[in-house]
């Protein structure tokens, strides 16, 4: 036997061992999924796409594997800025939801993530999935409950591939508040969640509605701080008792419909008093509040008994990330109501705001007159850290 082919079949062999290990972890990795799932009463096996996403938690899987494996340790670069505004969109997902706030979801995969964060100079980020998130099967339980759980189980799966990298916000089943507190307990205890996205509105109601209380009053009770950010989705109108996505104007949702359904979420958890009763809930909010700072003063003024107290609570525990173009002029409109500039953050909202305008947002943060150096270093990088802590 030539030299060359003994090497070549132990070569081959020295693989298929390594593979095998990696195969069994990753049946493994399956396998507590379905069990930890079935321990909460959840079905996966109503998703009829279920093996194809667990191909790719398992290509995920296999990628920490790997890293692990070879030690290989990301690159040292001089990236330092902390995204708080980003998003996976794993095939199946694009799939299943093909336009977002009426513009086509965008193509993604983690290792494209990572090479946009090298180009921007990104070194760490919290990932979410966008909207709709699990609520893609109006009114139909079983499987908005299943839809949640394996969309937390992906985006855990990515963060593991790279843990010095990535934290992620964990997606609940609402409209069904009892299986939401479970999802949260599991994501936050188990997944390492740092925090839970919600959506503006949950198939038509909007955050401060009393069926959501009790998932606010649990995550409250869960102690230490909480962490719950505030997504926007598309605005909803019920006609004939079917439920009708509600933009007037010819253009998509994600203009400006996202930013009014920011302030109207805000005014319901404002004027339901959800924000002032569960203290130790902290909210981020996208895109600099979208349409809020401009409202917030005529939101309040129907109510002069929350005046102050609300802006205390916008003032203490609201954060405000910048993802979109907001630093141009609309920032302005927070500093106008007296935001903590330590409770500025940075985001991107990879990738549904594409490659080619993240440039320009990162320009105009960088070259605002309206903060010092300091506080600029604080917006890319310190008060990211004091909300979601260290990695
Ligand atoms: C998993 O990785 C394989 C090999 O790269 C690829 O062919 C497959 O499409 C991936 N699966 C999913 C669900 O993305
Ligand atoms: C918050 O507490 C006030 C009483 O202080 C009560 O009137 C209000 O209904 C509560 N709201 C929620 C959402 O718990």
């Amino acid at each position: 036997m030539k030299l060359t082919t003994l090497l070549s079949i132990l070569a081959a062999v020295a693989y298929s061992s390594a593979s095998i290990v990696a195969r069994q972890d990753i049946d493994s990795v399956a396998e507590a999924i379905l069990a930890n799932a079935a321990s909460d009463n959840i079905d996966l096996t109503v998703l009829d796409f279920l093996d194809t996403v667990l191909e790719e938690i398992s290509n995920a899987t296999t990628l920490a594997i790997e890293r692990r494996s070879s030690g290989r340790r990301a690159t040292p670069s001089p990236n330092n800025i902390f995204d708080v505004h980003t998003h996976v969109v794993p095939s199946w997902y694009k799939l299943l939801v093909p336009t977002t706030g009426g513009n086509p979801t965008p193509d993604w995969t983690f290792n494209s993530h990572l090479s946009f964060m090298e180009t921007q100079g990104i070194d760490r980020a919290v990932f979410a999935f966008s909207a709709p998130g699990p609520n893609v099967y109006v009114g139909k339980k079983l499987l908005t409950v299943a839809l949640a759980r394996l969309i937390n189980e992906q985006t855990a799966a990515y963060c593991k591939a790279n843990p010095t990298k990535f934290k992620f916000y964990a997606h609940v089943p609402l409209p069904y508040t009892a299986e939401a507190i479970v999802e949260a307990k599991y994501a936050l205890t188990r997944l390492g969640a740092s925090g839970i996205v919600l959506q503006s509105n949950v198939e038509g109601s909007y955050l401060g509605d009393a069926t959501f209380t009790p998932f606010f009053d649990a995550l409250n009770k869960f102690g230490g701080r909480q962490i719950l950010y505030i997504h926007p989705a598309d605005p909803v109108v019920k006609v004939k008792s079917q439920l009708v996505t509600a933009n007037p104007t010819q253009y998509p949702a994600g203009s400006i419909e996202f930013y009014f359904e920011t302030a109207r979420t805000l005014m319901d958890l404002t004027l339901t008093q959800t924000i002032h009763n569960f203290t130790n809930i902290h909210y981020v909010i996208p895109h600099a509040g979208g349409a809020f700072p401009a409202t917030v003063d005529r939101i309040l003024k129907s109510r002069p008994q929350l005046y102050d107290s609300s802006f205390e609570v916008f003032n203490s525990r609201f954060w405000w990330d910048s993802a979109g173009p907001t630093y141009f002029h609309q920032i302005s409109g927070l500093l106008g109501i007296n935001v903590p500039r330590s409770q500025l953050l940075y985001g991107t909202d990879f990738p549904y705001a594409p490659a080619v305008v993240q440039p320009g947002s990162l320009a105009a943060v960088k070259s605002s007159n309206l903060f010092t150096a300091d506080e600029k270093n604080a917006i890319f990088t310190t008060n990211a850290e004091a909300l979601f802590g260290g990695f």
